[in-house]
């Protein structure tokens, strides 16, 4: 029993020496070890001249030293197939936490035009897209602005080269209401739609400006449609936008295409009214322009102005996303710095 015992120890210690690289020599331990004719199997074989009271403590030590060489093989086979690189390493390790995916996010923009667009949704207005790139009718004329009205001055225009033979002016659409014009030229009323979409400005660029921005626009034509229901559609849209604490006013304004004009102020919904730096300490921010549609721009689009009225509203989306959001730099909209996106992951 004490020759066996020491007998084990040397073969341990000789096993937990051995070191195998390569499939040859995991191979040649498995033969002296655990072969037909291995060690393992002889030792095994001395239990026929263990004394029967000591059989149990022997049987125990072997059984445990069979182990002990099986988990020193397989030990030895995963090294050597992780040195060789072989098929076993491509194999995925499946217990491995799996990759995160990256969340997409979308742009601030994205978010507040879709929830503008959404409020007016539920009150049954359609989405009407249209042409960035714009002739002078849609933009201007039709707007009842013809050639030389001193208020194409307000908005400063591309012009987009078309080359001299060209019939008409193109430009970089100023508003969004070219869309409004196109979807009255196609005479199915009564109209009721919203214009999203980008416009363009020959503005210096600063933290406060773009060249480019953009609007959400809106247009109702009927018979009877009248400034209260103007009134009645943008109270809601601001309830539902800014709470039904905020207050409302409307302030007499010109825009060529409307009569009466207005703009609409809300009650600043950083100060609650006291006056901060974003109302200039007014306590009111200006968030649209509005009005009756002018009776020429009916005409214009071949809509009979005795018989149907309409109104129409017109408002940045830049402004409500960078008062929303805290974003204090225009730019950042365009800048598509990942740093300034990935902040909207979870936003709504
Ligand atoms: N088109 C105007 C602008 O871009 C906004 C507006 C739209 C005003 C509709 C009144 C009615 O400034």
């Amino acid at each position: 029993m004490q020759d066996l015992v020491q007998k084990l120890q040397i073969y341990k210690s000789e096993i937990g020496e051995y070191t195998a690289t390569d499939e040859p020599s995991v191979e040649a331990f498995r033969i002296k070890w655990l072969g037909s004719k291995g060690l393992v199997k002889t030792v095994m074989g001395a239990m026929k001249d263990v004394p029967v009271e000591q059989k149990k403590e022997a049987g125990q030590l072997l059984n445990d030293f069979k182990l002990f060489v099986e988990a020193k093989f397989s030990d030895l086979k995963e090294a050597a197939t992780a040195s060789s690189g072989g098929a076993e390493k491509a194999r995925p390790d499946l217990s491995l936490p799996g990759d995160t995916i990256a969340l997409g996010s979308r742009h601030p923009i994205t978010l507040m035009r879709n929830k503008i667009i959404s409020i007016f949704q539920r009150l049954g207005f359609a989405v009407a897209e249209g042409p960035e790139i714009e002739d002078d009718w849609h933009n201007f004329t039709a707007l009842n602005m013809p050639a030389h009205h001193p208020a194409r001055d307000m908005q400063d225009t591309f012009y987009v080269d078309a080359g001299s033979n060209s019939a008409v002016d193109w430009l970089l659409r100023t508003h969004t209401s070219n869309t409004q014009i196109r979807v009255m030229e196609k005479g199915v009323l009564p109209i009721r739609v919203i214009c999203p979409g980008r416009v363009y400005r020959n503005e210096t660029i600063s933290a406060r400006s773009h060249c480019f921005f953009h609007q959400v626009e809106g247009l109702y034509i009927d018979e009877n449609v009248s400034f209260a229901d103007l009134k009645q559609t943008l109270y809601f849209f601001v309830k539902e936008m800014y709470g039904g604490d905020v207050r409302v006013r409307f302030r007499p304004s010109y825009f060529p295409f409307t009569e009466p004009s207005a703009e609409m102020d809300v009650s600043c919904f950083i100060c609650g009214g006291k006056g901060c730096n974003i109302c200039k300490k007014t306590g009111w921010v200006e968030i649209l322009g509005c009005g009756m549609i002018h009776p020429n721009v009916l005409q214009n689009c071949g809509i009979d102005p005795e018989k149907y009225t309409g109104f129409a509203f017109g408002m940045g989306v830049e402004r409500p996303a960078m008062l929303k959001y805290g974003i204090n730099d225009i730019r950042l909209f365009s800048e598509n710095d990942v740093r300034f996106l990935r902040q909207f992951t979870s936003a709504t």
